[in-house]
């Protein structure tokens, strides 16, 4: 199960983020040096994707700008010799083949994957959402599932155990432990109350599918929001297919949200070799 494609939805809003994201999208803002986007593009790559497809929408030309050459910067940097920032940026553009399509309305998560359709066509591809920055010491996430999907044959999503407080924020599972960090599905709910939650193992945003899903995105009905949700197609597949949850290796930082954004800024800056020990140095005698 060779997975060369993945799907990165990028329609979103951004209204969490609101004024920052009025004009711009959410996925370039910037943790330390780099776009957020950026980050998940090359956790996809260093997996060994070749082929991006992003589902966008209004608003997001900035990030198709991003990923293509940029000609004039390029003639710039050439002219005053800088082969490092040279390099740097060519290398953004180079990283793989990418596509776009247009989620014209935000009609939720499988709605957004199923736009994509075509251009997956009939083979297992990964999604990863932007929101979620994952930072791995050895093998990057997405890379982790592709292997377990391989050796299972069957979808693979993300889990993480998060606080009782927080599983209203996530898709949830129910499972049977199978082997250390992996589990076997039994069914999955949408963002529901504490009381309801089968558990607080929470489906983080990173999947590995199979091209099946589609039709059961098809068959899904719009939630009381009029979104169609990827938990829900996913839990009707239960019932013909076998789904796991992997507890990946690696620490995760909601982006989406302000306070994530900003741990996710602050120890992305400590692992900087370059500004690692003066920012640790300022972050020790900060007085308010
Ligand atoms: C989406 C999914 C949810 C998942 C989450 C992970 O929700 O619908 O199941 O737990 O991503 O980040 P969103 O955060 O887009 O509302």
């Amino acid at each position: 199960m060779k997975i060369m494609k993945a799907v990165f939805p990028v329609a979103g809003m951004g209204t969490r983020f609101l004024p920052a994201t009025k004009a711009s999208p959410k996925e370039m803002l910037p943790l330390v040096d780099k776009p957020l986007i950026q980050y998940v593009v090359e956790e996809a790559v260093e997996s060994g994707i070749t082929e991006i497809i992003m589902v966008t929408g209004r608003n997001k030309n900035a990030i198709e700008d991003h990923f293509d050459r940029s000609v004039e910067l390029e003639l710039l940097l050439e002219s005053k010799n800088d082969s490092t920032r040279l390099e740097m940026i060519r290398k953004i553009s180079d990283m793989c083949d990418f596509s776009y399509i247009r989620q014209k309305e935000p009609k939720g998560l499988g709605h957004a994957i199923a736009r994509a359709r075509n251009l997956v066509d009939d083979q297992p591809f990964a999604v990863l959402l932007g929101d979620d920055i994952i930072h791995s010491v050895n093998k990057p996430v997405i890379g982790q599932l592709g292997q377990i999907a391989d050796k299972m044959e069957s979808t693979v999503l993300a889990v993480e155990r998060v606080p009782e407080d927080k599983v209203s924020s996530y898709g949830i599972i129910e499972s049977e432990q199978v082997e250390q960090r992996l589990s076997r599905v039994k069914s999955m709910v949408e963002k529901p109350s504490v009381d309801q939650a089968p558990s607080n193992l929470a489906i983080i945003g990173r999947y590995i599918l199979t091209p099946e899903i589609f039709d059961y995105i098809d068959k899904t009905e719009p939630d009381a929001n009029g979104e169609i949700q990827l938990t829900s197609a996913l839990n009707m597949m239960l019932a013909d297919s076998k789904i796991y949850g992997y507890e990946f290796e690696g620490k995760r930082y909601d982006a989406g949200d302000k306070l994530g954004f900003l741990k996710a800024t602050v120890e992305c800056a400590l692992r900087n070799p370059e500004l690692g020990p003066s920012f640790r140095n300022y972050l020790s005698g900060i007085k308010l």
